[in-house]
């Protein structure tokens, strides 16, 4: 899911309920709302004054042990040469790519948390992205579904899962 408040009114724009008063169908995630449709339903403001809502991110400690629900959104990575591979779910847990229930994004941070990159998801898409980035340096991978918010995988000891 993804939220986004208006900066004027702090109504919340939640994907899940879209705005179909502007336009906006349910299911429709902020950052891929058509610009010229969007309009705050309470104070009538564009897309351009919102900010994104960061949500709470699910942390993820230990691999020999995760839940169904882990397992299936739990970003998980390689790291070769400064090359980041990621991919979310394995073949006894896939998580599913549909238009009410998907990965939305994968990103990877930096140290202090910001975006390095992001990669956006769309309907049947393969949930792969691959970050070119200086790995000497300390970096975070997490994945967004839209039903069940922000994942990040707490590698222990190799990146390597
Ligand atoms: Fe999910």
């Amino acid at each position: 899911m993804s939220k986004a408040i208006c900066t004027i009114c702090h109504y919340l724009y939640d994907s899940r309920l879209g705005f179909p008063e502007s336009g906006i169908p349910a299911g429709t995630p902020f950052w891929t709302a058509d610009d010229s449709l969007f309009a705050c339903p309470q104070c009538g403001w564009s897309k351009d004054i919102f900010i994104e809502v960061e949500e709470s991110i699910v942390e993820v400690e230990d691999p020999s042990d995760l839940t169904e629900i882990e397992s299936c959104h739990v970003p998980r990575y390689t790291v070769e040469d400064d090359v980041v591979r990621v991919t979310v779910g394995q073949d006894d847990s896939e998580h599913p790519q549909e238009r009410e229930h998907m990965i939305e994004w994968i990103e990877v941070r930096d140290g202090n948390g910001e975006s390095i990159d992001r990669v956006y998801f769309g309907e049947n898409d393969d949930v792969e992205a691959v970050f070119s980035i200086d790995t000497d340096e300390e970096f975070e991978v997490l994945a967004s579904c839209s039903e069940h918010g922000i994942w990040k995988w707490i590698p222990h000891e190799s990146t390597n899962l």
